[in-house]
C-alpha cells in the first residue's frame, strides 16, 4: 500500500482554475515563472527554484535527475521520447543512452519508485519513459518551510493512488453536468471505475463550491441512521443520533456543497431518501453519488458508464492495440508488477484478448494483469477459457468487495432477492445476447408467472448485472464474461443446470455448460446464428466491440 498522503491537505485555498487539465502540460513554456508548485504523492517540485521536497524535507537529487523529472512533468501521463530527453538534458552534448538510464535510477531512487506501492514512472523499452502519477500544479509563490498550510480545508478528496486511463471525456462532462445538475448518479457493475471518475470529477469541480466538496464512503453505512451519520461524521457535525436525517438537512440548509456519496447500492432506500431530502430543502447542495443502481430521486441525472474501450480480441498490431485505454490499463498495471515491458505483436493480439474478452471491465484487467508474472501473457489469456482463477486472485489491500472479481460479484448477488437470485443463475445458459422473450422461455416455470420475470429481468438490468443495448427497438441482454461465469457457477451448484440447459434451441446446448470458453479463432456468423436462435443480426451491428465479445462467446467451444 501506499503511504503517500492526501493530496487533500494541501489544496486548500486556491481559486477555482489554479488546477490544471492533469493532463495538459503542468510547466507550459511560457508558464516558467518563479510561482509555479507541482504536486504528485508527497513530494512538491518548484521548477524554477529546482527545489524538490518530500514531506517538507528536501530531497537530494541530482542536477541531471532533476531535469528528466521537470521533463516529466511538463507533460505528466504521455511517453516522453528518450530522444527528446536526451537533447532536453544535455542540449549541446551527444551522450550514449547509457547516461539516461543512470540518471533515470537515480531519480527512481530518490523519490522511491517501485517501494511501498509508488510508481510515479514507467519505461516504455526502446520509446521513452511516462510519468504515471497524477500530479497538479498552484501558483504558491515561495516553497514554505517547514509546513504547508492546512487551515480553511475545504475538501477530503483521497488521494489518486494511479491515473484514470480514458474516461477524460466522460470526467469533463459529468464535471459540467454536476455544476448545473444537482444529482448525478455514476451507475454501473462492480469494478467498472464508477469511484475512479467519481473522485476525478469531484477534484475537477472541488474549488467550485463556497462549502466545499466532501467525500463520504457508505460501504459500511446500512441504514438511514449509518447514511446521515456517515454524511454528519465526515463534515464534523455533531448531531443528535435520534433526529440524525433531519436535523443534517437542516444543517445543509444554506450551504453551497457537492457531496460525494460513494458505494451506495446496498443503502440504496436511505440514501435515496436522504437525496431527496436534502435536495428539496438544500438548494445549494449537489449531489454525487456512485451505485451499482440508480437512486431513483426526482431529478437525479444517470451516467452509466461502459467498460474501457478495447481493441477485437484478435488485434495482432502493437501500434493499434496501443491506442485502446483496455490496453493501456493492461499494460501499466503488468509494468506495475513486473517493471520494464514491451508489447510485441504476439503478445498485442492475447492482450487484446483479454481486455475484450473481460468486456474492459477495469478490476478485471487489473486482476489479470496481476497474474503475467506468474503465468505470461499467453496463459493469462488462455485461462479466461477457464475463468475461477480469475475470480479468486486478487489484491490483498482495496476493500474486501473489490479484492477478487468473486467478492464483488458475492456483493451484488448478496443484495438480490432469492427471486432475482434464481433468474440471474438460470439466464447464465445463455452464451451470448438473448431478447426478453428468450429470457422469460428459459427462465420461467410454473410458480413464477411470466410478467413476474419481466419485472425480475429489468430489476438485474437495473443493479447492473445484466448488460443492455437498443437494437431495431428490441432491447438486448447480455451477461458479461465474469458475470456469467459466476453465475454458471450458482447454477451448477443448484443442481438446476441440466434442466435448465435442456429449454435452450438445440444448436445452443452445448455451449450452455462452458463457462465462456474464448477460442482464439471463430465460427462463421451464420453458423453462429443458426446456434443460437437466428440470432445473426444482432450479433453482426453489436455497439463498440461488444458484439465481438458476444460473437466469440457464442461460438466458444
Ligand atoms: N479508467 C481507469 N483508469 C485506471 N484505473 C481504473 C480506471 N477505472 C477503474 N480503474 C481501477 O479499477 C479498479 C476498480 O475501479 P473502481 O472505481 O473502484 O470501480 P467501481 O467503483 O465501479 O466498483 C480500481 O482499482 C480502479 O483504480
Ligand atoms: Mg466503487
Amino acid at each position: 500500500m501506499s503511504s503517500k498522503p492526501p493530496l487533500s491537505i494541501v489544496n486548500h485555498d486556491r481559486s477555482a482554475g489554479e488546477e490544471t487539465d492533469p493532463r495538459a502540460p503542468l510547466v507550459p513554456a511560457e508558464a516558467h515563472s518563479p510561482a509555479t508548485l507541482i504536486r504528485f504523492g508527497a513530494f512538491y517540485l518548484w521548477p524554477m527554484q529546482r527545489l524538490l521536497l518530500q514531506d517538507n524535507q528536501p530531497v537530494r537529487l541530482g542536477s541531471r535527475a532533476l531535469d528528466i523529472l521537470i521533463a516529466l512533468l511538463e507533460r505528466p501521463g504521455d511517453l516522453v521520447g528518450k530522444d527528446e530527453l536526451m537533447a532536453r538534458v544535455w542540449p549541446k552534448t551527444f551522450v550514449q543512452p547509457a547516461n539516461l538510464t543512470v540518471h533515470i535510477t537515480a531519480l527512481r531512487r530518490a523519490l522511491g519508485d517501485g517501494r511501498d506501492g509508488n510508481r510515479f514512472l514507467i519505461n516504455i523499452p526502446g520509446r521513452g519513459y511516462r510519468f504515471v502519477e497524477p500530479a497538479t500544479v498552484s501558483n504558491q509563490f515561495k516553497p514554505s518551510f517547514p509546513a504547508i498550510p492546512v487551515a480553511g480545508q475545504r475538501h477530503n478528496l483521497p488521494a489518486k493512488v494511479t491515473r484514470l486511463i480514458g474516461r477524460r471525456d466522460i470526467v469533463v462532462r459529468l464535471s459540467a453536468q454536476i455544476i448545473g445538475d444537482r444529482s448525478l448518479t455514476v451507475v454501473g457493475p462492480g469494478g467498472i471505475g464508477k469511484t475512479a471518475v467519481a473522485l476525478a470529477v469531484a477534484q475537477e469541480v472541488a474549488a467550485s463550491y463556497r462549502d466545499g466538496t466532501w467525500w463520504i464512503d457508505l460501504a459500511a453505512s446500512e441504514n438511514p441512521q449509518h447514511v446521515a451519520g456517515a454524511v454528519a461524521s465526515v463534515l464534523g457535525l455533531e448531531l443528535d443520533r435520534e433526529k440524525l436525517p433531519a436535523n443534517l438537512v437542516t444543517a445543509l440548509r444554506d450551504k453551497q456543497m457537492l457531496l460525494v456519496l460513494d458505494t451506495c447500492e446496498h443503502a440504496v432506500a436511505a440514501v435515496a431518501g436522504l437525496v431527496a431530502a436534502i435536495l428539496r430543502e438544500a438548494p445549494g447542495v449537489h449531489i454525487l453519488a456512485t451505485s451499482r443502481e440508480p437512486l431513483h430521486t426526482a431529478g437525479e441525472q444517470l451516467c452509466r458508464l461502459a467498460g474501457l474501450e478495447s481493441p477485437p480480441g484478435d488485434c495482432a498490431s502493437t501500434e493499434r492495440a496501443h491506442g485502446f485505454p483496455a490496453v493501456e490499463l493492461f499494460l501499466e498495471r503488468t509494468a506495475a508488477c513486473i517493471g520494464e515491458f514491451a508489447l510485441n505483436d504476439a503478445d498485442a493480439a492475447a492482450v487484446s484478448d483479454i481486455c475484450d474478452t473481460l468486456d474492459g471491465l477495469p478490476l478485471a484487467i487489473e486482476l489479470a494483469a496481476r497474474r503475467v508474472s506468474s503465468l505470461g501473457i499467453a496463459a493469462v489469456a488462455a485461462g479466461l477459457k477457464q475463468p475461477l482463477p480469475l475470480l479468486v486472485a486478487g489484491y490483498r489491500t482495496g476493500p474486501a468487495r473489490q479484492q477478487t472479481i468473486r467478492a464483488t460479484l458475492d456483493w451484488s448477488h448478496g443484495l438480490l432477492t432469492d427471486k432475482q437470485q434464481v433468474v440471474l443463475r438460470r439466464l447464465s445458459v445463455f452464451p451470448g445476447e438473448f431478447t426478453l422473450q428468450d429470457a422469460v422461455a428459459i427462465v420461467s416455470d410454473r410458480a413464477r408467472p411470466d410478467s413476474l420475470m419481466v419485472d425480475e429481468v429489468t430489476e438485474l438490468v437495473s443493479k447492473s448485472l445484466i448488460a443492455s443495448v437498443m437494437r431495431e427497438a428490441q432491447p438486448r441482454f447480455w451477461l458479461s464474461h465474469v458475470t456469467r461465469a459466476y453465475a454458471l457457477e450458482k447454477l451448477r451448484e443448484s443442481g438446476e443446470l441440466d434442466a435448465i440447459a435442456r429449454r435452450l434451441p438445440d444448436g445452443s446446448k452445448a455451449l450452455a455448460r462452458r463457462p465462456a470458453a474464448v477460442p482464439m479463432s471463430y465460427e462463421a456468423p451464420s453458423a453462429i446464428a443458426s446456434a443460437h436462435g437466428g440470432h445473426r443480426k444482432q450479433v453482426h451491428d453489436g455497439a463498440k466491440g461488444r458484439s465481438v465479445a458476444a460473437l466469440r462467446l457464442v461460438a466458444g467451444r
